[in-house]
């Protein structure tokens, strides 16, 4: 009771304030979503996503090897595919010489410490641009989830510590986790994307990688925005089948859906502040509407205070210059 509680005494000064934060951020928290593109010294900036790039191998393994020296952890890859080599299968996916698996050995053999985790998902690979193989407008589950698992262990074999599917397929995780124990794979795990929306927030990326679907939308896979007790359902349902992590995406917007997944699951819960989230503080900060440091640093540890275990961030290379100073 006032004035014998007087909650300003804790926020005196910086000093007092930091002994009693509750949260505190790190390079440790974060992973870097990377862009890899087909070709030799490729470096195209992205347009919707200022200050990124898609690169090739040699200039990813580059900005990799920068991205350790800052105290960042792990990389999310994400692959543009020549439109030749698109299909409905997505067979490109599986190929062991595919951008993605090159891509995955060149990182390692650089920075062995590195935890690199594939997005393991079709659309990258398919010419509707969906998550999932197409029969008579609809994407198929069961065939999707085969075509998952043969890209899941392509990707282990070629060195991935984790695979991070991110199609929302049912199943995948538990069909996933036998084919990588089956094919001896017992140490690499799986990231889910487990609670994913069908969210507008995608758009930059989808311009990244030119991946928008080529009809309708993703709103029979990826989770209606209006449903909140579905998340936990998906989440449990994954820890079950056998996700070491599970995933909330988008980020800002989804803060009550981190703290319900994160209360109700006993493994890592992952944050991922998309494309959208990112492209908005670059344009309001661009107009000097907004401070970007920080709100990118407020925005961080509003993520991590909800529950998030590690954050998934275009913002990490940044954040962490900031916090190593
Ligand atoms: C594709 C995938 C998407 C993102 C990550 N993996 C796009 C989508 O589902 O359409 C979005 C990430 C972002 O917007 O930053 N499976």
């Amino acid at each position: 009771m006032f004035p014998i509680h007087r909650n300003r005494r804790l926020r005196t000064n910086e000093s007092i304030r930091s002994l009693v934060r509750e949260t505190t951020i790190s390079p440790n928290d974060f992973m870097f979503p990377m862009f890899v593109a087909e070709g030799k010294g490729v470096e195209v900036p992205l347009g919707s996503m200022p200050g990124l790039f898609r690169r090739s191998i040699d200039l990813t393994v580059k900005e990799v090897k920068e991205l350790w020296s800052l105290g960042i952890k792990a990389v999310n890859i994400y692959v543009k595919v020549d439109d030749k080599l698109k299909d409905n299968a997505g067979k490109e996916a599986w190929n062991k010489d595919g951008l993605m698996q090159q891509t995955i050995r060149a990182i390692k053999d650089a920075v062995p410490g590195m935890i690199v985790m594939p997005d393991v998902a079709l659309d990258p690979y398919s010419i509707y641009g969906h998550d999932g193989i197409v029969e008579n407008g609809l994407i198929v589950n069961d065939a999707t989830v085969d075509a998952l698992t043969l890209m899941s262990v392509s990707h282990a074999d070629a060195g991935a510590d984790f695979v991070a599917p991110s199609d929302m397929m049912d199943g995948r995780v538990h069909a996933i986790r036998k084919a990588l124990e089956e094919s001896g794979h017992h140490d690499v795990g799986i990231m889910s994307y487990s609670a994913k929306y069908a969210s507008s927030f995608y758009g930059p990326f989808r311009d990244a990688l030119d991946s928008a679907p080529g009809f309708g939308d993703k709103k029979t896979y990826q989770m209606d925005y209006a449903n909140r007790i579905e998340a936990i359902k998906e989440a449990l349902h994954d820890v079950e089948e056998g996700a070491d992590i599970v995933m909330v995406k988008p980020g800002m917007a989804y803060l009550d859906i981190v703290r319900e997944v994160k209360n109700a699951v006993n493994v890592p819960v992952a944050v991922y502040q998309v494309s959208g989230e990112y492209a908005m503080v670059k344009a309001a900060a661009e107009r000097g509407w907004l401070d970007h440091d920080k709100i990118m640093i407020e925005q961080l540890h509003c993520i991590k205070r909800a529950g998030a275990d590690i954050i998934s961030t275009y913002f990490a290379k940044e954040a962490a210059i900031i916090l190593n100073r």
